[in-house]
């Protein structure tokens, strides 16, 4: 979820950890007046590295990334907000991002791109590209040891809605209080049968939860609940 001028606020501590190497930071995002939106980073850590997805540049995460080769990732074409803050503070080595991040954000043209070029850290984390949606170019996640997907804008979980017009736009959202695809999503596909493989992929992972930029952990039996949400959008 985006806004041309969204504000971000901070260090509003962690989310419940689904895996002793996998952490969640919380931030807010005020998407418009009267709109605000939670915002998780999520970390995956080993003893030597940290890759942290969709970075805020928190005290939390510099914390986190503390004395350890700091991987930073962009999940989507639209989660790069606070990126440049982010960069200076947590000094990756190696900033990554989907295709076409460096056209869009030019100062960033040395980015990696996934799907182009070798991840090299599949050990820790998994990725897959969201295909067919050109505007999002959403890149998703798998941890394999807590069997969790993070998705940046795939899927919402906003169960505590937060600002006097948030329960109207997040009806008008189609997420109102529910896992749920938000409506947006029908509008973007503009490759069905490329979203469609792209999905299939997702789901042959074994997701057993799911953490969202924007929502509560959905745990337990999640494949089942992306695919059914995806379907109720007449997306799969
Ligand atoms: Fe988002």
């Amino acid at each position: 979820m985006n806004s041309d001028n969204p504000r971000i606020s901070e260090e509003l501590g962690s989310a419940p950890a689904l895996s002793s190497n996998l952490r969640f930071f919380k931030s807010e995002l005020r998407i418009l007046p009267g709109v605000v939106i939670p915002l998780h980073s999520m970390l995956v850590e080993t003893p030597t590295k940290v890759i942290l997805v969709s970075p805020v540049g928190t005290k939390a995460e510099l914390l986190a990334c503390e004395g350890k080769q700091v991987i930073l990732v962009e999940p989507s074409l639209l989660h790069h907000k606070r990126l440049a803050k982010a960069v200076q503070r947590l000094e990756p080595q190696e900033l990554w991002g989907p295709e076409g991040f460096s056209d869009k954000l030019p100062e960033f043209k040395d980015a990696r791109v996934f799907g182009r070029d070798p991840w090299p850290h599949d050990d820790a984390l998994s990725f897959a590209l969201i295909d067919g949606v050109p505007k999002r170019n959403e890149v998703v996640f798998f941890h394999h040891p807590s069997r969790t997907l993070y998705t940046a804008d795939l899927a919402f979980a906003i169960m505590e809605p937060k600002g006097a017009l948030a329960p109207f736009a997040l009806r008008m959202l189609g997420v109102y209080k529910q896992f749920a695809v938000p409506k947006m999503w029908n509008r973007w596909v503009k490759d069905v049968p490329a979203f469609q493989k792209s999905i299939d992929r997702v789901l042959s992972w074994p997701i057993e939860n799911i953490a969202m930029a924007h929502g509560d952990h959905v745990r337990g039996n999640a494949r089942e609940k992306l695919f059914a949400a995806l379907r109720a959008r007449e997306l799969v």
